[in-house]
């Protein structure tokens, strides 16, 4: 068997074909793969070390991370212990804020109680240096309170806020059997219905703002409007300022203020419903307490020239022509004076 390998073409020295046997063959061919060996380890080296920078950056890297992550931890931990410290303070606050509660509570009843006093003496201040005259409805129009009257002269929608008020202005027109009457403030018109039925005959003339600029609006004088006695009531609209009363003077029994309450609102009405009454006529106010200064203020000037009654339990004031109330001799009462007597008496008893 021929052990010799033939290399052609490609050999250096010519283009002869060259015969190596197997034994020249053999070291050489070691070499290359040595050669080859040593290049790959060479690569592989270089990839081991870029391999290595790579884990020692991920490693640097982790480091921070973990630097990072523990700084995090310690800001969540320091925040947490702040909002514990907080939900603390809320806690403390709530209480507090609940035990100045229950002490408002406490002050607001004292003060609710207080509050018709402190309103009394601000009316009494008010209405010092005037001439009044402080006395029970029955005591002023004798026999009034054996009166019938309609339980629906009691004003929920107008939200007055003594009710009683109504149900004796409206008494006092029977009373006098009042033909003619004028009304400064219209409103919702209930007033006025239980007016104009004083008698069969009663003849109410109520003026307020134009619907427009009044606050009852479209609804001013909705309770006689479409009612039975709506012939027998006149409406005006306008400025109670801009009315004039000479197309009246002399001629109502009965003048019911009740529009305007600022000062020179109740003076203006004021004077014309003396324009307008006839004599003996009577006026009555509402609203004369401490929630209309004005009223009050207007009052106390009005009473040094004519003295005024003030009615008891009341926001109501009234002037009667022709009767001084001050020297005016109260209508007795055959009242039990100690009407508590006999339950004082059962008490000690027991
Ligand atoms: C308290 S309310 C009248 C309530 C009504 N008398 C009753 O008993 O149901 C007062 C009214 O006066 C009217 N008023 C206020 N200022 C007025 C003015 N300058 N001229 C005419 N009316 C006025 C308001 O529009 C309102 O309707």
């Amino acid at each position: 068997m021929d052990e010799s390998i033939r290399i052609g073409g490609n050999a250096a020295s010519s283009n002869e074909v060259v015969t190596l046997s197997r034994r020249v063959l053999r070291p050489l061919l070691r070499w290359t793969v040595r050669g080859r060996l040593s290049e790959w380890a060479r690569v592989i080296r270089a990839d081991a070390k870029q391999i290595l920078s790579q884990v020692k950056a991920i490693r640097v890297a982790g480091k921070n991370a973990h630097r990072r992550l523990q700084k995090v931890s310690k800001t969540v931990e320091h925040q947490g212990e702040t909002l514990r410290a907080f939900r603390r303070e809320m806690t403390e606050f709530e209480s507090t804020v609940t035990r100045n509660l229950r002490s408002m509570e406490r002050h607001m009843s004292v003060v609710r109680k207080l509050g018709p006093y402190l309103m009394a003496i601000e009316e009494e201040q008010l209405l010092q240096g005037g001439r009044f005259r402080d006395l029970y409805l029955s005591e002023i129009w004798k026999d009034i309170e054996k009166l019938e009257v309609s339980i629906g002269c009691i004003n929920d929608a107008s939200q007055h806020t003594n009710h009683i008020n109504l149900l004796y202005v409206v008494a006092v027109a029977k009373h006098l059997r009042a033909k003619q009457i004028f009304e400064f403030g219209t409103w919702l018109g209930k007033t006025t219905y239980h007016l104009a039925g004083a008698t069969d005959e009663t003849h109410v003339v109520t003026l307020d703002l134009p619907p427009d600029q009044a606050a009852s609006g479209a609804h001013q004088g909705h309770f006689f409007k479409t009612s039975d006695r709506s012939s027998r009531i006149t409406a005006l609209e306008l400025d109670a300022r801009d009315f004039d009363a000479s197309g009246y003077e002399g001629v109502m029994d009965f003048v019911f203020i009740d529009g305007d309450h600022s000062y020179e609102g109740v003076k203006s009405d004021t004077e014309n419903a003396l324009r307008m009454l006839k004599p003996g006529g009577t006026v009555i106010w509402d609203d004369c307490d401490g929630k209309n200064p004005d009223v009050l203020r207007y009052l106390r000037d009005f009473s040094r020239e004519r003295a005024v009654f003030l009615i008891r339990n009341t926001c109501l004031a009234a002037y009667r022509d022709g009767v001084d109330a001050l020297t005016f001799e109260p209508i007795h009462r055959d009242f039990p004076q100690d009407w508590k007597a006999g339950a004082r008496e059962r008490e000690r008893s027991r």
